[in-house]
């Protein structure tokens, strides 16, 4: 069972802010998934994740570097995966990438690229161009046991105008 929901962003501004929502409520254990073409948004997501989570400063998209890592004193640290460079899946053993996904929150990009050794648990987030300028479509896939989570962020974002629905939210049966 998962919830489906697609969200509409409105400018880059409203993402950074959606992301910073999540990030505001990460708990330990998270595991975000993105996906979406170059440009169309996962790190400036990702970024408003980060400030939520009170990491300061820019981040940068860890395109060449594969993972950034931002370890916290006083909070949970973020794992900033992005795949997009590997080939083959078996090149993620070398990276540690199976070493996450449980401590702090993990994030990443690119994560389509190799879906079958993305954690179940993972909240999948697809961003993609409208056609309308700096309009992004932001579909989420979350997983059963982060439902209940995932309305509690929901109601936040939208409450807050940042984005607004797209679909009636369906609970589906996959
Ligand atoms: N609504 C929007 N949400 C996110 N980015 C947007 C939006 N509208 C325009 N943009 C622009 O699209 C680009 C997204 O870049 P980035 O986040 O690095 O994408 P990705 O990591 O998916 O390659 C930036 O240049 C940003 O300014
Ligand atoms: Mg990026």
């Amino acid at each position: 069972m998962t919830y489906q929901q697609r969200y509409i962003s409105p400018s880059v501004a409203m993402t950074t802010a959606f992301g910073r929502s999540i990030g505001r409520q990460a708990f330990d254990g998270l595991v975000v998934a993105l996906q979406g073409d170059l440009g169309a948004g996962k790190t400036h997501l990702a970024q408003g994740i980060a400030a939520g989570m009170g990491i300061g400063g820019t981040i940068a998209s860890p395109t060449f570097t594969l993972l950034n890592d931002y370890v916290q004193e006083d909070g949970l640290s973020l794992h900033h995966f992005d795949v997009y460079r590997l080939e083959q899946a078996d090149e993620l053993e070398g990276i540690g990438f199976y070493d996450y996904g449980t401590e702090g929150v993990t994030l990443v990009e690119w994560a389509d690229r190799f879906p079958e050794d993305i954690w179940p648990h993972a909240i999948w987030i697809r961003l993609e161009r409208t056609g309308a300028d700096t309009e992004r479509g932001i579909t989420v896939i979350v997983p059963e046991r982060q439902i209940t989570w995932w309305k509690g962020v929901e109601a936040d974002v939208v409450g807050a105008g940042y984005v607004r629905t797209d679909l009636d939210g369906c609970v589906d049966g996959r």
